[in-house]
């Protein structure tokens, strides 16, 4: 097991990746002063419990402690103020009070939404995250959780940080295969934003990593951690260099909401949006061009889409950007990069050339 530290302005917690982890969870709940006379409360979907419930409460309850399950639908449409209003019913009939504990167990979807309720529930309650999906070795460190309205996505939402983070590496082996490719997008990112020897690891490393060898990706996600728990524990709350984190997602992201997140996976879109910030990088910061080729180059090794297969136009596309709520400064700030591996925050973005790459992104790749 390693253990990796996070540390923000609201708390310092540790992050846990290994493997046959689920079973120490009864061990580090004490270590973390968890008694058995608080109450857990395990939050989890309906993929997940069936495979997994059994091996998490058993264990749990063997070491004394009392446990309430509640499973949500899976998938992104649980991240709603109904689900929500749910698990709060449900807690409340569980008699959870302040010192009761909840358990976010899934990918994603789970880990904001169960963060969301702790975050909220008695005005805050601690959690711990125990992510299931590759994606969510980026979405369970940085505290940010929260629901979806039916205007938008994450509009309702709370920095509440995690008691602890726990990954265990061998709950990927069930993860269906398009889910774990999206997941490799977030890796990818996690090495173009901030270390190039990662890149070239990746690089190296692809096709263990997609047969999921455990260790491989054991170090890839305690790799993908420590980028993220460096860029979070120097700005909590998002207020300077965290927007890094949205390489790819200004694109990503609209192209996600062009095809009412049907199209393509949240990795899918975002791998697109980074081939997109690497062409832009070339219009705008002089980049090379084999900044771009290298970026789509790395991509197709996951499997990963590099361009628009879809007749979008540019305006819809543009449009959508407008509205990102992380516009500021100007109409278009985007993440770009002169070289793998770095990235600057550039604001004040002439529409015409994001226009272009809109246009580029859709020829097909030599
Ligand atoms: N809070 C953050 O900082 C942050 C960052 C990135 C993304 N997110 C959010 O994360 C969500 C996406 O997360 P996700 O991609 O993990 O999606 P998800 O939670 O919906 O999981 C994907 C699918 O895999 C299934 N699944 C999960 N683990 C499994 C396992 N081990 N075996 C078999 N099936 C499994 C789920 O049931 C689901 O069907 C989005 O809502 C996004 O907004 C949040
Ligand atoms: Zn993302």
């Amino acid at each position: 097991m390693r253990e990796l530290r996070v540390s923000t302005k609201s708390r310092a917690y540790s992050v846990y990746v290994g493997t046959a982890l689920l079973a120490r969870l009864p061990e580090l709940l004490k270590q973390h002063n968890i008694q058995t006379n608080q109450k857990l409360f395990l939050v989890t979907d309906s993929h997940v419990a069936p495979l997994y419930s059994e091996n998490i409460v058993e264990p749990l309850r063997n070491a004394g402690f009392r446990v309430d399950m509640s499973v949500v639908p899976a998938g992104e449409s649980s991240k709603s103020l109904e689900v929500l209003d749910r698990l709060y019913a449900d807690a409340i009939q569980a008699g959870l009070d302040r010192s009761s504990v909840v358990l976010a167990f899934g990918g994603g979807v789970v880990g904001d939404l169960a963060g969301f309720l702790a975050a909220s529930f008695m005005r805050g309650i601690p959690f711990v995250q125990l992510p299931t999906t590759l994606l969510a070795h980026d979405s369970s460190i940085g505290g940010k959780v929260g629901i979806n309205h039916k205007l938008g996505k994450n509009y309702m939402g709370a920095f509440h940080q995690p008691l602890f983070v726990l990954f265990d590496v061998n709950i990927l082996t069930t993860l269906p295969e398009r889910e774990l490719t999206a997941g490799f997008a977030e890796v990818i990112k996690h090495a173009l934003i901030w270390d190039s020897n990662f890149v070239s690891w990746l690089e190296k490393n692809n096709m263990a990593l997609r047969n999921r060898d455990l260790p491989i990706l054991e170090e890839a996600i305690y790799r993908g951690c420590k980028v993220k728990i460096s860029v979070v524990s120097d700005d909590e709350t998002e207020s300077g260099i965290r927007a890094i984190l949205n390489y790819g997602h200004t694109i990503g992201h609209a192209l996600e909401s062009v095809s009412s997140y049907k199209r393509y996976t949240h990795g899918e879109a975002i791998a697109i949006g980074m081939v997109g910030a690497a062409m832009l990088s070339v219009e705008i910061l002089s980049a090379p061009a084999q900044l771009v080729e290298d970026t789509e180059l790395l991509l197709r090794k996951f499997s990963l889409p590099t361009r628009i297969q879809d007749q979008w136009t540019e305006d819809s596309l543009l449009q959508l950007m407008k509205r990102d709520k992380k516009a500021k400064h100007g109409i278009y700030t985007f993440i770009l990069s002169k070289e793998l591996g770095r990235v600057e925050v550039v604001h004040d973005i002439p529409e015409e050339k994001i226009r272009k790459v809109l246009h580029q992104l859709k020829e097909v790749s030599r």
